[in-house]
């Protein structure tokens, strides 16, 4: 069911980059939290949107017990990896980039603001709340390991695993986390960590397990200081991102939600666009950057 939007783009546009008629409001201290939706525009679908297919995500748990499982998991990782290296940014990244956010709180785990960031120039923060996929972590003393070398580690130990499964690693269907559906994974061969043997996981927070509190306390600070927030593409349905929605609305901080599909904050919105986020952004990239329309580059 698609929510329906509570006022037009321009008029919330007017809100953001304070137009609106308030004066002597700063207008670029907005926190700006995203989600999967952010993303699908660069080919990585998302969870809940509507042509996404149901899954089930792996928890923690089961990635720590099941040593079966885990080998499933890096094997689908192992062929979905080169896809979800190969995205870009796209124009709403690219967009975000160039505005003067307070910051920027993302539960995507690819990466893709970070490149826009560096695209751009843009100084403005980027917490990876739920980590990143780029990472592996050793899960016994924390070592941290660049994906890239975990990939061809993968790939030396597993010579004959794509020919034997009959894919090509380009090729396949990418799932939101970045692995892909796979049978035949019974024999494919992890990697432990070869400083001291712990198991490796990909650096990113699982069902059931938790955000760094370091992470969570950077991301605190960034909407706290902000005078509002502003959701992009997500449906809020994973807590970790709602707490900070609802942290806004209890100290009536102006809530925009800009996702096309129904968000368990859409309540707690003063302002709801159903718009594509690339879209909105684009325009409120096109009034919110001092100096007019020609630094902007899409
Ligand atoms: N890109 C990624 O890194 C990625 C992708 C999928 C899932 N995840 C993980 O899974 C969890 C998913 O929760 P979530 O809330 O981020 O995503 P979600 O899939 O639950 O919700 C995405 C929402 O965005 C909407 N949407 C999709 N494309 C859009 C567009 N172009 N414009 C406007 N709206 C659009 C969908 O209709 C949906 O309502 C997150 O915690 C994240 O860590 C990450
Ligand atoms: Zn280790």
């Amino acid at each position: 069911m698609r929510p329906a939007a509570s006022h037009g783009d321009q008029e919330i546009i007017d809100v953001l980059t304070g137009t609106a008629g308030a004066v002597g409001i700063d207008t670029s201290g907005w926190a700006v939290l995203t989600g999967a939706g952010m993303s699908t525009d660069s080919g990585v679908p998302d969870y809940r949107g509507p042509d996404a297919v149901p899954r089930q995500p792996m928890t923690i748990q089961t990635f720590l017990s099941h040593p079966d499982q885990r080998a499933r998991y890096w094997a689908r990782s192992w062929v979905g990896w080169p896809r979800m290296r190969s995205a870009q940014p796209n124009a709403g990244h690219l967009g975000l980039a160039q505005l003067p956010v307070a910051g920027i709180v993302t539960q995507n785990v690819d990466g893709l603001h970070q490149a826009a960031a560096s695209e751009m120039g843009s100084e403005s923060p980027v917490i990876d709340l739920h980590g990143s996929l780029d990472r592996v972590i050793c899960l016994s003393q924390g070592h941290i390991f660049d994906r890239d070398w975990v990939q061809a580690r993968l790939s030396e130990l597993n010579p004959d695993f794509a020919r034997l499964v009959g894919i090509d690693p380009i090729d396949v269907e990418t799932a939101p986390d970045g692995d892909v559906e796979l049978e035949e994974t019974q024999n494919f061969v992890v990697v432990d960590c070869p400083r001291c043997g712990g198991i490796l996981k990909p650096d990113v927070v699982y069902f059931g397990d938790s955000v760094p509190p370091s992470r969570l306390q950077e991301a605190n600070r960034i909407c706290q200081e902000a005078r509002g927030i502003v959701v992009l593409g997500s449906s809020l349905a994973v807590l970790s991102g709602l707490r900070f929605v609802r942290a806004a609305a209890k100290e009536s901080k102006p809530v925009v939600i800009v996702t096309d599909g129904p968000t368990r904050g859409d309540e707690l919105a003063d302002y709801r666009s159903i718009s594509r986020v690339a879209d909105f952004v684009a325009d409120w990239a096109l009034r919110g950057i001092q100096g007019g329309d020609d630094r902007l580059t899409l």
